[in-house]
């Protein structure tokens, strides 16, 4: 007769071992990276709206934007948040602001699986570091 605990404790031992690297990444993976604000968005302290709304919404104002630009020449925005008027712009307003594009832009977007294709043709800013 063979020790049938012994072997399920080995095959669990076994198990968790084999699992450990998938949890450790999971685990990992959970947590979003952290942003990076620039001297500049610091002093600014607040974006063009809602921090919940930009961070679900940017693409969708960033389209609109275009549209109503490329459409109907309207250039200029008005923010919901502080009444302040903003050129419709993703290279000169958004990376004004967000001018660390690789970690603040890039690396949330590579967290989400997303590749804009906007800088094609948009000018990404230069970056000193
Ligand atoms: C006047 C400076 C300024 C401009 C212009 C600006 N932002 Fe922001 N942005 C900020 C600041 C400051 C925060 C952080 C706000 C906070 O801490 O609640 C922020 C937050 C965000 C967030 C949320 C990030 C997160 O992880 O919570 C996104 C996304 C974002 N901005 C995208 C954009 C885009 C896209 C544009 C152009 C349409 C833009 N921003 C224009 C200053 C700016
Ligand atoms: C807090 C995380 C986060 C930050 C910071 C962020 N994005 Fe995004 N962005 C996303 C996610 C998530 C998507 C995909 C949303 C979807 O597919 O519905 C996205 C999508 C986009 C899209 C649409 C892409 C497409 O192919 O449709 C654009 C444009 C964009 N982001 C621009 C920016 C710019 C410019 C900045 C920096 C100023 C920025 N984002 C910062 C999370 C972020
Ligand atoms: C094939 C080239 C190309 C690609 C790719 C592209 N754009 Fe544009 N975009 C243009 C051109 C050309 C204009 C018109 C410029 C003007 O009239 O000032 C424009 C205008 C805009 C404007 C308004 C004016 C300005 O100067 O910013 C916004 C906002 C904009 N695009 C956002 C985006 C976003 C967001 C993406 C990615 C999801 C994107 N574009 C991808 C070529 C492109």
């Amino acid at each position: 007769m063979y020790d049938g605990g012994k072997i399920i404790t080995g095959l669990v031992i076994g198990l968790a071992l084999l699992l450990f690297p998938f949890f450790y990444t999971a685990g990992k993976a959970a947590r979003a990276p952290e942003r990076e604000l620039t001297a500049k968005a610091k002093e600014a302290e607040k974006c063009i709206e809602a921090t919940a709304f930009m961070k679900t919404g940017h693409m969708k104002l960033l389209d609109e934007w275009r549209d109503e630009v490329v459409r109907d020449a309207d250039r200029y925005y008005t923010s919901n948040l502080t009444g302040e008027v903003h050129y419709k712009s993703i290279q000169v307003t958004c990376m004004e602001c967000h001018s660390n594009k690789t970690k603040f832009c890039d690396r949330c977007h590579t967290y989400a699986g997303v590749d804009p294709f906007c800088w094609d043709c948009h000018i990404a800013p230069k970056e000193s570091e």
